[in-house]
């Protein structure tokens, strides 16, 4: 590291004393993007690709391998401004404080540090004109080809400026063909896979719901390049924009059939205004390349996910019982004790307490009425929650509890008492979504608030160990009565109102640094690496139907590790129970159901794979994911967790279609990542009461074999769901 370093430093000085030119090669283990300055110090994106063996050779790249020359269209910019010689979309839009509208930007330096396992390179642009600093941020993870990227923005200008675009990144590469795969998506059916060849102009996926952003789309893609996107093979770029809030990605093919990739928050009514000296920082645009298609990106940035990225990432979570689907909102102290009761029976290590146990005046009993009261209901809970604390700690286990606290019902005190503190249109009527509104999380009284409802529940009671944190509103008729009193312009709401969350969020950590938090947002309307530094997991959909939880699982896989993935067993679908508790044990396991409407079988079953998940979770949860067969393509799923010694394995394979079924039987999956040279034993495990596996456990394979011809774990319409667990022979 430190030698490539001096190496890079050397560089700089020998192709600035001989040219002029400033070359800077951002490097990861196997892939290289290169800037170059021009005669006029302009900084240009000049490669993209497999990093070459000598740094020195980039000098060659010029425009005769890519970039014709032609005085309308010059897209390859590190980062391009707009008007003056820039007329494609650009990355940065800036009216300045005199109200020009002009931005060039020249390079300045670069500096590279050097932090154990990262590298952050930061480019430093500047306008030659205006007092406007850019500097374009990388930081690396060379080991796993992964790149975080973001731009912070100073003014220096004498007065305020507005930024009317200010992207994360600017990317462009070089290439025959391009295909993109985004997710879009609705309520029950998120993350649902697109995937297009793009052709000349701009694609654009992109968000304006505000809170539950992502929603109907998300900031996930993948580009593949030259030919569609492959689990094994192929150059793949698979990315996400980290932010929680409305956020756009611009995919360009040029006139020269290039690739631009601009992205950043949404600019649609988020002019920010910047004061002088006021610096912006962009969120960030992380990304994980390989040579080897999805399933090694994916295999990066999960192992980076984990290790550097979200909070405990590489430690334990907890199994949980949660009373949502058992019982709604109706329920009493003694149904909960129950389910409190249910929690130790089964094995579980938590209960979680959902919506419907606060408010008073407008008690919580459906979804019209209570939201932002955050005291006990007395009726429900006429012991408060203290009571069951107790009853959970005297079953020895831990408890959990609901909020949703950055929304109110109009039926609640909350928004009697502080109109001003939601978010609505002063002179328009109020348009509700789930019969609520969201609060202005721009106002720091708010902030306070939110604050407050998390601190009071842990300080009322210390042994609260888990937060379901739902948000199931999206922001209509954008207005903040605190910033319009303040003189801030609306056009900083959306803005602000994430980034006033984040401090929240911040302030929770500082006092609660460890406790486990669930993302929830309805399902699927949240989940970004930017909350994920302060949350443990999130909940992927309601949709809980284990079919549709095999496909939207695999969809999330591409981005985001198992240990972040609340996957809960339910009454949705008509699968037997084992199907249900085998396809969420490939995730943080979870209950939602009432133990007493259970058989005496199932019930037996559940108890018995929730033992073995216990046994495995080591695997799934912090292991390697390899996707083995996919559902998209064939009548059943198949996937395999390795753990990282590729002493274990566990297998989880699904009949996923009822078309065609008669092929499957007769096909052995190959199996991944094992060790070629050591001996396994393959087991099936989660079998139901009395039923005995059709394979023999005492034969021994080679990893090679193994991975070489595979195994068939017979899955067919009488075992529609089939869980092996592979372990070495010593
Ligand atoms: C939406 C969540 O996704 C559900 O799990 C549940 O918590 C409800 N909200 C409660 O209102």
């Amino acid at each position: 590291m430190k030698i490539e370093f001096n190496k890079m430093i050397i560089l700089f000085f020998v192709i600035s004393y001989c040219s002029a030119q400033t070359i800077i090669p951002i490097e990861t283990k196997d892939f290289a993007m290169v800037f170059k300055t021009d005669s006029q110090n302009r900084l240009w994106n000049i490669y993209f690709g497999k990093k070459l063996s000598d740094n020195l050779d980039y000098q060659h790249i010029n425009e005769q391998y890519y970039f014709p020359s032609s005085n309308a269209g010059m897209y390859n910019a590190a980062y391009t401004p707009s008007g003056t010689w820039n007329l494609s979309e650009p990355a940065l839009q800036v009216k300045h404080f005199d109200g020009n509208l002009s931005t060039e930007l020249h390079f300045v330096n670069v500096e590279t540090q050097i932090n154990n396992e990262e590298t952050i390179t930061k480019i430093k642009l500047n306008d030659p004109v205006y007092k406007l600093t850019v500097v374009l941020n990388y930081k690396v993870w060379s080991n796993l080809n992964v790149v975080e990227q973001w731009t912070e923005i100073t003014n220096n200008e004498d007065g305020t400026i507005e930024l009317n675009k200010y992207a994360s990144a600017n990317l462009y590469f070089t290439n025959k063909d391009f295909y993109l795969t985004h997710f879009q998506g609705e309520y029950l059916k998120e993350m649902q896979p697109v995937e297009e060849k793009l052709t000349q102009g701009i694609k654009t996926i992109e968000t304006k719901l505000g809170t539950r952003a992502m929603l109907l789309g998300t900031p996930n893609f993948i580009v593949s390049f030259e030919n569609p996107q492959n689990e094994d093979d192929g150059l793949v770029l698979l990315g996400q924009l980290a932010w929680s809030g409305n956020y756009k990605i611009d995919f360009e093919i040029d006139s020269y059939k290039n690739l631009r990739l601009i992205a950043g928050i949404n600019p649609y009514e988020s002019n920010y205004s910047l004061k002088k000296d006021e610096t912006f920082k962009t969120p960030s645009l992380i990304y994980s390349i390989s040579n080897k298609g999805t399933g090694l990106a994916s295999r990066q940035l999960q192992s980076w996910a984990k290790k550097y990225r979200v909070l405990d990432g590489e430690g334990d979570r907890l199994t949980l019982l949660n009373n949502w689907e058992a019982t709604y909102f109706d329920f009493n102290e003694s149904k909960l004790s129950k389910l409190v009761k249910d929690t130790k029976d089964l094995g579980l290590d938590l209960f979680l307490l959902d919506d419907g146990w606060f408010g008073n005046r407008y008690p919580r009993n459906n979804d019209d009425a209570g939201l932002g009261d955050w005291q006990e209901n007395r009726k429900k809970l006429p012991n408060g929650l203290g009571y069951l604390v107790k009853e959970a700690k005297k079953n020895k286990v831990k408890f959990g509890i609901w909020i949703e606290p950055e929304m109110a019902n109009p039926e609640s005190e909350l928004f009697k008492n502080h109109p001003d503190w939601i978010i609505k249109q002063p002179e328009r009527p109020e348009k509700l979504y789930r019969n609520q509104m969201v609060l202005d999380v721009t106002n720091p009284e708010v902030q306070d608030f939110i604050y407050d409802v998390v601190d009071n529940l842990f300080t009322q009671n210390s042994e609260i160990a888990f937060i379901k944190w739902d948000c199931n509103a999206v922001i209509y008729n954008a207005y903040s009565a605190y910033q319009q009193q303040k003189g801030i312009s609306q056009t900083h709401l959306y803005v602000d109102y994430v980034l006033g969350l984040y401090k929240v969020l911040k302030r929770i950590r500082e006092k609660y640094p460890k406790v486990p938090m669930m993302l929830c947002s309805g399902g699927g309307g949240r989940a970004d690496y930017e909350f994920l530094k302060y949350f443990t997991e999130f909940w992927p959909s309601d949709d809980t139907d284990p079919i549709e939880r095999i496909f939207l699982q695999w969809n999330y896989s591409y981005f985001f590790p198992a240990i972040t993935m609340d996957c809960h067993v339910t009454n949705w679908g008509n699968q037997p129970i084992k199907f249900k508790v085998d396809v969420a044990s490939m995730g943080k396991l979870g209950f939602d159901v009432d133990v007493s409407h259970m058989s005496v079988k199932d019930l037996e079953f559940t108890k018995l794979a929730i033992k073995n998940y216990n046994g495995f979770k080591n695997i799934v949860l912090h292991g390697e994911q390899y996707r083995l067969s996919s559902p998209y393509k064939n009548s059943f799923a198949s996937l395999i967790y390795v753990d990282n010694n590729q002493s274990q394995a566990v297998m989880f394979s699904y009949l996923s279609s009822n078309r065609f079924i008669e092929r499957i039987t007769k096909r052995p999956i190959k199996l991944k990542g094992l060790d070629a040279n050591r001996k396994y034993r393959v087991k099936e495990i989660n079998l139901y009461p009395g039923v005995k596996s059709t394979l023999n456990e005492l034969v021994v394979y080679s990893g090679d074999f193994l991975m070489t011809l595979g195994v068939n774990p017979e899955v067919d319409t009488k075992r529609t769901s089939v869980l092996l667990l592979i372990e070495e022979v010593n």
